[in-house]
C-alpha cells in the first residue's frame, strides 16, 4: 500500500476511537440527566465508531499492512446543554468526513482500488451520520432546548425514530 495512504489510515483511526470515546461519555452524561433516548442514541453511535475503526484495521491487516492503535485522550464528562453536546457531535462528524475525503483523494492518487471501495462505504456512512446529527440538532433548535420539547425528542430517539433517517423496521410497532 502507498506509504502516505497507510499513514493516513492509521492517523484516521484516532478520529474514530476519539469519537467513540466521546460519544460513550456523552451517553453517560445523558443518562445522568434523565434523557434515556438520547443516551441510547449516543451509545449506539459509540459502538458504530468502534466498528468503523475496526473496518480500517481489518483492511490494513488483510493487506498485510501494519495497523497501529492510537492513544485516546480522556473525553469531557459534562456538557453545558444538550444543544452544545449535539453541536459537538456534528462538528466531530464533519471532521471525520474531511479526513475520509482526504484519504479518498490519496487512494485515488495511488490508484488503490481496494482502498477506494472501502472509502466509498465511508463516504456514504458519513453523509448519513452528518444528516442524522443535523436533523436532531435542528429539532432541538426548533423547540427542544428545554423541558417538554427535549422530552419529546428523547422519546422519539427512545423509539428508534431517528429524525432525518428511515425508521428501523420495528420502530413505531407495538408499544
Ligand atoms: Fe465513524
Ligand atoms: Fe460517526
Amino acid at each position: 500500500m502507498d506509504a502516505k495512504l497507510l499513514k493516513g489510515m492509521n492517523e484516521h483511526l484516532k478520529l474514530e476511537f476519539k469519537a467513540s470515546h466521546e460519544y460513550r461519555a456523552m451517553s453517560v452524561w445523558l443518562s445522568a440527566n434523565d434523557l434515556p433516548g438520547f443516551a441510547t442514541w449516543m451509545r449506539q453511535q459509540s459502538a458504530d465508531e468502534l466498528m468503523h475503526a475496526q473496518k480500517f484495521i481489518d483492511h490494513m491487516v488483510e493487506r498485510d499492512q501494519k495497523a497501529v492503535l492510537p492513544a485516546v485522550a480522556q473525553p469531557p464528562s459534562s456538557w453545558k446543554t444538550v444543544e452544545a453536546l449535539c453541536t459537538h457531535v456534528l462538528q466531530n462528524e464533519q471532521a471525520v468526513t474531511a479526513s475520509i475525503n482526504n484519504l479518498y483523494a490519496m487512494a485515488e492518487a495511488a490508484k488503490d482500488r481496494p482502498a477506494i471501495v472501502l472509502l466509498q462505504w465511508f463516504v456514504n456512512e458519513q453523509m448519513e451520520e452528518e444528516a442524522a446529527a443535523r436533523a436532531i440538532l435542528g429539532r432541538i433548535r426548533l423547540g427542544g432546548t428545554t423541558g417538554v420539547g427535549l422530552l419529546m425528542i428523547d422519546q422519539e430517539l427512545a423509539k428508534g425514530a431517528m429524525p432525518g433517517m428511515p425508521a428501523s423496521p420495528d420502530a413505531g410497532g407495538a408499544q
